[in-house]
């Protein structure tokens, strides 16, 4: 690869710790439905999209019902779960996230988001790094989920750079596979013993210099 030309960041669990958002909106869910939703479950639903996750939170739950009845409901989760992250702040950012931000900065390394969220505006709005990105690549946008590899492909087109020169940072494993799709460098965030098929793990951004990615 060389030197990376650009870098792309899923935003749930790489830049933010939402999960713990998601899976208390989507118990109260599943407990309105009668029926327990674990930690363990909500593992499932990380780099998935929001129907998608309703849907194995049905099956969980032994539920069958009509794609109107499945709206509502993703309607109601995402109710509260926005409720949730209108409180967000900057202290809500994971650590390493902003020194290296700054360092991608000052080596004119750009970089953007590649979410299958459609609350990423908000929530990056909420930690004050909406306008640090050069390019933002949510779920509003795309039409094919991870491990689909459209919205890192998107990232690098708008960026601008071949994708075999962006970096992919993912705490998922649809989205490792995704970037591992689209071509890309992937660093897995997060447990290497979980996760599999990236080109390097890391526990969590204050393990990550740019000199560790110049092969
Ligand atoms: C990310 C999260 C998923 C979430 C998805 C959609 O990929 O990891 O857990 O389901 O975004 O989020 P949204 O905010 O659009 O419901
Ligand atoms: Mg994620």
């Amino acid at each position: 690869m060389g030197e990376p030309k650009a870098i792309l960041f899923d935003l749930d669990g790489v830049i933010v710790d939402t999960a713990k958002h998601h899976f208390i909106a989507w118990r109260a869910l599943a407990a309105e439905l009668g029926f327990e939703f674990t930690e363990a479950d909500n593992e499932r639903l990380k780099g998935v999209s929001r129907m998608d996750s309703l849907n194995i939170l049905l099956e969980i739950g032994g539920i069958n019902i009509s794609e109107e009845k499945k709206k509502a409901l993703a309607a109601k989760k995402n109710e509260q779960y926005v409720k949730a992250i209108q409180q967000m702040d900057r202290s809500e950012i994971l650590p390493g996230v902003e020194r290296f931000l700054t360092e991608l900065k000052e080596k004119g390394v750009p970089f953007a988001l590649g979410s299958a969220s459609k609350n990423a505006p908000l929530i990056l709005k909420q930690i004050d790094l909406y306008d640090t990105f050069d390019a933002i690549v949510d779920g509003n946008v795309i039409s094919k989920a991870k491990p689909d590899p459209e919205v890192f492909l998107k990232g690098a087109e708008l960026l601008k750079i071949d994708p075999k020169d962006c970096v992919v940072f993912e705490d998922a494993q649809a989205g490792i596979e995704a970037g591992k799709h689209a071509g890309m460098y992937v660093v897995g965030v997060g447990d290497a013993d979980i996760l599999t098929g990236a080109d390097d793990y890391i526990q969590d951004l204050s393990d990550m210099h740019f000199s560790r990615l110049v092969k």
